[in-house]
């Protein structure tokens, strides 16, 4: 699986999205460990705050399905530049990532994806172990 199949997957999941409110479509696709795709898109809700993005639904997918670890995860939105998580995402993908250098593919509207480390995003962060887990 290439970073450019990667971010293909999580491009086609834009369609899937319900965004009925925001009519802002967000496709994810994450790579876990054992080389398995789990995708998702981000589901709505007349009651805003409910709304869930859609790399959370593709991690809680994942993981529901027994992978516990992720090895890059894609994010496609029709953004100028490239469509970054938001910070509660960034944070639920550093429970699960393989290590802080894992890369996130960001693509906007161009098409032309930017790789990023979790570390860019969210550096000096509290995970698992800080807990001593
Ligand atoms: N959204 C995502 O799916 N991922 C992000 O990282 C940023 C925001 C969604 C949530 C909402 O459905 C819409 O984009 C507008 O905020």
């Amino acid at each position: 699986m290439t970073d450019r199949e990667l971010v293909d997957r999580a491009r086609e999941m834009q369609e899937r999205a319900y965004v009925p409110y925001s009519n802002f479509r967000v496709g994810a696709a994450l790579l876990c460990e054992d080389g398995t795709v789990v995708t998702g898109c981000n589901v709505e809700n007349a009651s805003y705050g409910l709304c869930i993005c859609g790399e959370r639904t593709a991690m809680v997918k994942a993981v529901s399905e027994g992978h516990r670890k992720f090895k890059a995860i894609a994010i496609a939105g029709d953004t100028d530049g490239p469509c970054v998580p938001c910070g509660a995402c960034r944070q639920f993908i550093r429970e699960f990532a393989s290590s802080l250098d894992m890369p996130v593919y960001c693509v906007g509207k161009d098409n032309e994806h930017v790789s990023y480390t979790l570390d860019e995003l969210l550096a000096h962060s509290f995970g698992p172990a800080d807990l001593g887990k």
